[in-house]
């Protein structure tokens, strides 16, 4: 059966234009102007944008923390996704296992029956030794093309200088993307200790005891190891105006690296911490400063930042209180897990459904991204980075029709209803929105019309990536 979605304006990476697109099948069969096929079903989408589906390269799902779990499986986590306007999510594989290809089967054998849009997975590098060494260069043939390493997490996940050094060496020989927690862990403990000592335990000490420096000098550090192995880093969940500056510094003296934010570094502060439920933005690394949040944007707008992925990484606000979902009653331990020691909430927050809404009010509708960088930002890029290009991220012919129907005059007030997230508060609660998913195609096939979810669990793919993707 053949779909023709007519009259739509297509919003890319590189341009904005009038036009017809055919879907057959799967994939986009072709763009142009007043195209005629007699049999095919149309739709008018006149007054509408047309995007490529959003690419949130930066989520946790079903993810075991602080005694409990993300409150998103690869189920309630990937409908939320599409719902906002994104159907494809790249996921991290704990390094949990013997051997990393145990761990990627382990993640597989739980996500593949129930996404509802595609996904990929990047493989956490938190114990490093001369038989992970020999592992890494396999991963392509599990379809893994990247890697993430931390310099926090003491004892738990991070890596010393020299193991991310020959982390990033190793994969830069074989192709690989190497990603970056950049944050300062030996200062990170000391203030931790300290701040608990002297009885400090609400949920602002988590932003006081992991300072924007730390961030910084990471960053800094990272580059220079990446410079040093000829190798490629993505800075994941960039945060602080200074990590903009040394991301600037670096790619202006041609070091490959690039670098991700978020939304909630965009739009929330410490004062958010300061709330009676600051414990709602406790996520690692912090949010920071007006100052922070306004160099983001400007690093965003200049190309010195290539995404904005969401980290998210859901917990309930109070688990002890079942909502419900699909029908059924459920409740999951959260941040109520830590109300008398901030070091014991749950890191993370709910962001994949909002991302795209959210950006696009408060980003594009103030200006301060163009309707090409947003697509850019949320969409092209990170396929281009992961190696999805232009299978993902781009309205070609051959690309999948992974496609989204936006009405740019649809106002709403945003909130937990809209968002879909398995959780019982959203970030946005109230925010007024302008511009909203109206249809959600994956592959061709209608997953969100409106208000209705037409997808279903393990509808979604595996996307086996290719090495030597491009740095941009
Ligand atoms: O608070 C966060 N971001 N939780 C997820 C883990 C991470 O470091 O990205
Ligand atoms: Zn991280
Ligand atoms: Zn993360």
């Amino acid at each position: 059966m053949s779909l023709l979605i007519k009259s739509g304006t297509l919003v890319t990476a590189e341009d904005v234009f009038s036009a017809d697109i055919l879907i057959e099948g799967e994939t986009i069969a072709a763009i142009g102007v007043n195209l005629h096929v007699p049999d095919a079903e149309v739709i008018d989408a006149s007054g509408r944008l047309i995007l490529p589906g959003g690419v949130d390269p930066h989520v946790h799902l079903d993810l075991p923390m602080a005694g409990t779990v993300s409150s998103d499986d690869h189920y309630t986590g990937t409908k939320a996704a599409a719902f906002g306007g994104t159907t494809t999510v790249i996921d991290f594989v704990s390094q949990d296992y013997p051997t990393l290809r145990e761990a990627v089967d382990r993640l597989r054998a739980k996500a593949d029956q129930k996404v509802a849009v595609d996904y990929g997975l990047h493989m956490n590098i938190t114990r490093f030794d001369e038989q992970v060494a020999g592992e890494i260069p396999c991963l392509p043939d599990l379809g893994v093309t990247s890697l993430k390493v931390f310099t926090a997490y003491n004892g738990r996940l991070r890596l010393q200088d020299g193991e991310i050094f020959q982390v990033l060496r190793i994969a830069g020989q074989n192709g690989l993307l190497t990603m970056l927690h950049a944050e300062n862990g030996d200062v990170i403990e000391i203030l931790i200790s300290e701040a608990l000592a002297a009885g400090h335990t609400s949920p602002e000490w988590h932003a006081r005891t992991r300072p924007a420096w730390g961030a910084v000098e990471a960053v800094m550090r990272a580059a220079a190891l990446a410079a040093q192995a000829g190798a490629p880093l993505y800075i994941v969940h960039m945060n602080a105006a200074g990590e903009v500056d040394m991301l600037h510094y670096a790619r202006q003296r041609g070091v490959p690296v690039m670098g991700e934010t978020c939304p909630q570094y965009l739009f929330f502060t410490e004062d958010d911490l300061r709330r009676p439920d600051g414990a709602k933005w406790v996520c690692s690394p912090p949010v920071r400063t007006p100052d922070d949040q306004e160099r983001l944007w400007e690093g965003l707008a200049d190309g010195i930042l290539q995404t904005i992925g969401t980290d998210h990484c859901p917990f309930f606000y109070n688990g002890n209180q079942p909502l419900v979902y699909e029908g059924q009653p459920v409740a999951i331990p959260g941040k109520e897990l830590g109300k008398d020691d901030f070091t014991k909430i749950p890191n993370g927050l709910p962001a994949v459904g909002d991302r795209l809404p959210v950006l696009w009010t408060y980003g594009v509708g103030s200006g301060r991204l163009t309707p090409s960088q947003f697509v850019a930002l949320t969409s092209t890029n990170p396929a281009k980075i992961f190696g999805l290009y232009p299978r993902k991220g781009a309205l070609f012919p051959g690309s999948d029709a992974d496609i989204v129907i936006w009405d740019p005059e649809r106002s709403l007030k945003y909130g937990r209803a809209h968002a879909m997230h398995r959780t019982d508060y959203n970030l946005y609660e109230g925010w007024e929105l302008k511009g909203y998913p109206e249809k959600v195609f994956l592959r061709g096939r209608l997953i969100v019309d409106g208000e209705h979810w037409l997808g279903q669990a393990g509808a979604g793919k595996f996307l086996r990536r290719q090495p030597g993707a491009p740095t941009l």
